[in-house]
């Protein structure tokens, strides 16, 4: 009989807070507790949260305040992550039944803060504003066996006027290049083909060690690593996106064919507002660069809409940018007044119905652009790792090189001795999750493609206009 502590954690937000669940499981679990499947087995209840805008942070709360009975079943529930460092103690009043407040500069000390829980201390902190060790464990529970999370860089230095992680994530700590390649070969080691190296900013990463590494040159090592076949990372600030970033890329092709480079306004007015320190024409000097590498490589951005005192001319550059730019893929949002920010104080001038309406116009926009553009991957034929099967729609599930999401099928392949069940196809699984086949593009939508598995590239007819990122033929 397994007499472990179980426990079950929710993660709200970015890779960094999935990544950073994976970190707290692994050490749990290295401190006897096991990983349950649902919220009711779990002794200890845990949400990893987000509060980069108003609405992540209260889904947080309506979330916690649904299971409030259980906490009559003995079972502790805790806080981590950014809501955690933000609201701090004020976390105990709103949401009485949690006993455990924890920011991500202080998960170092989690084992040692659910002791004095064990202990029977009825409430517990861990709200350090900035540890100077980055968080590292050595027994990082990863969920996916072919993609994983690396962190190179925790925190962020840069005040973005309207960004809420500097307060949340302390500041800046590089790991070092020795403990990033080492953790980068165990990875590919246990058969893992693909990393993404993770950061708030990764382009400022400095090897703390006498190496003195830029992000460049770590970048170049860990493409190095053997079986490792595709590095990616995210998140890039445009003002340190140095060109020997894309000279690497262009070098190493294990380097994937993207780069994230969130714009967040076209228009150097706002783009002051919000002191991103770079202009709309030195971020287009960036693409340009970009655009130069002699392997095309897709972009995709984060833009904000309705910060405040973003007039409608100020609007239209941005829109204007995404016609010029193209980017493959835009994540995009409303202005959302956070605490402790900067811009906090300069009220929360746009009204929602314009945010609303803005927000629609650019989302419309770039989904056309998203829509036209893949229409020329028809006919092409890229590389692309399973990461599933959908038996409704009976199609392989996959993505390519660029980070964009490829269904397929496999004529021939897929079915298996008798091939009929029921009038269904038997399956036998002849591909495995994890593997890299290549796929012809029958059909493209604005997010996603689909194809044909062809069991070879064959010769391709030549591409009109622009090449294609990640296109093998
Ligand atoms: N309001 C709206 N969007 C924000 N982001 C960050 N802070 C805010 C905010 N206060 C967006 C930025 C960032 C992405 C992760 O979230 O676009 O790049
Ligand atoms: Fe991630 Fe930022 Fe949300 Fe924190 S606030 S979870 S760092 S997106």
């Amino acid at each position: 009989m397994n007499n472990a502590k179980k426990f079950w954690i929710e993660t709200f937000g970015c890779q960094m807070n999935v990544h950073d669940s994976e970190k707290v499981s692994g050490t749990l679990m290295a401190h006897g507790y096991a990983p349950v499947a649902t919220m009711e087995e779990a002794d200890l209840i845990l949400f990893n949260t987000c509060s980069i805008r108003d609405k992540a942070a209260q889904k947080v709360f309506g979330r916690l305040s649904q299971f409030k009975a259980l906490q009559e079943q003995g079972k502790k529930f805790g806080v981590l992550g950014c809501v955690a460092q933000q609201e701090g103690e004020a976390i105990f009043k709103r949401a009485p039944h949690v006993s455990l407040v924890v920011g991500s500069a202080s998960y170092t000390r989690l084992p040692d803060l659910i002791a004095q829980l064990d202990a029977g201390e009825k409430r517990v902190t861990g709200l350090g504003e900035a540890s100077d060790e980055a968080f590292e464990t050595d027994f990082t529970r990863r969920d996916n066996p072919h993609r994983a999370y690396l962190t190179i860089i925790e925190g962020c230095d840069k005040h973005c006027a309207y960004c809420v992680v500097p307060f949340t994530r302390g500041k800046e700590r590089s790991r070092t290049s020795a403990s990033v390649l080492e953790e980068a070969r165990r990875i590919a080691e246990s058969g893992c083909t693909e990393i993404q190296l993770l950061g708030q900013n990764v382009n400022s990463y400095r090897d703390p060690s006498p190496a003195g590494w830029s992000f460049a040159e770590l970048l170049a090592r860990v493409a190095e690593v053997p079986g490792l076949r595709r590095v990616r990372y995210t998140t890039s600030h445009p003002r340190d996106f140095h060109p020997e970033i894309v000279q690497v890329m262009g070098e190493n092709p294990v380097l994937c064919d993207h780069v994230h480079l969130p714009v967040q306004s076209g228009s150097t007015d706002v783009l002051r507002m919000m002191r991103r320190d770079y202009t709309r024409e030195k971020y287009l000097e960036r693409i340009a660069t970009i655009r130069a590498c002699p392997r095309p490589l897709a972009v995709t951005t984060d833009l904000i809409v309705g910060f405040p005192g973003e007039s409608d001319a100020d609007f239209e550059r941005t829109i204007d940018l995404i016609n010029e730019v193209h980017y493959t893929g835009a994540f995009s949002f409303k202005y959302s007044p956070r605490p402790n920010t900067e811009s906090l104080t300069w009220g929360d001038s746009i009204p929602e119905e314009v945010k609303a309406q803005r927000l629609a116009i650019l989302q419309q926009r770039q989904q056309d652009i998203q829509w036209h553009d893949n229409q020329r991957y028809i006919g092409r034929t890229l590389e692309v790792m399973i990461e599933g099967y959908n038996p409704r729609h009976e199609q392989w599930v996959a993505r390519c090189s660029t980070n964009r999401i490829v269904n397929f099928t496999s004529s021939g392949l897929r079915l298996a001795g008798s091939t009929q069940r029921n009038g269904l196809p038997v399956f036998s699984q002849p591909m495995q999750v994890g593997e890299y086949v290549h796929v012809r593009i029958t059909k493209a939508g604005g997010n996603s493609f689909v194809g044909e598995h062809v069991a070879a590239p064959g010769p391709g007819t030549p591409l009109a206009g622009p090449a294609l990122p990640g296109v093998i033929v």
